[in-house]
């Protein structure tokens, strides 16, 4: 029997979402769903020196008071693969970098200033304290951490 278009639609749909539950009973992680809930920090407000990431703080809205986060995505032009970044303003005069990448799947990361972690945005969540050291997986290997300064109204962030 020939299968018409919405048919062969629906029946995709279930093979998917077959996939996705099956993926997740066997690592703890759907790899589907969660969006990131930490905001973009304007493109006015970095820019790449070399492999340095040069954040203007006058213009980082979300960086502004203890306890912001921001992320931002500067492509492919530091080492050819694509680097997303999320930035956490921890303490007074205290920020940390990290790629936005879990460990476990490379899903984009949440800051949870409450906990004080940042936490996979797939359902499976893996979390991290802010050295970067798995607090829970399915994730086994710490995130990648950027070193960095801060200089007046600006962090610099070594993207190496
Ligand atoms: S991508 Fe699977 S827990 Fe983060």
């Amino acid at each position: 029997m020939k299968t018409n278009r919405r048919e062969f639609i629906r029946k995709a749909g279930l093979a998917t979402a077959c996939v996705c539950t099956g993926l997740a009973g066997v690592n703890g992680c759907s790899m589907i769903g969660g969006i990131s809930r930490t905001p973009g920090i304007m493109s006015d407000a970095w820019l790449l020196d070399g492999d340095s990431l040069v954040v203007d703080l006058n213009k980082a809205d979300s960086l502004r008071e203890t306890g912001g986060a921001g992320k931002l995505n500067i492509g492919d032009k530091v080492n050819g693969d694509e680097t997303k970044v999320i930035i956490i303003h921890h303490q007074e005069n205290d920020y940390k970098a990290f790629a936005d990448c879990c460990t476990h799947g490379c899903r984009e990361l949440n800051y949870l200033q409450d906990k004080q972690q940042l936490e996979c945005s797939s359902f499976g969540k893996s979390a991290f304290e802010l050295t970067g050291k798995v607090i829970k997986g399915p994730a086994e290997d710490p995130l990648m951490t950027y070193s960095l300064q801060k200089t007046d109204n600006r962090i610099i962030i070594k993207i190496t």
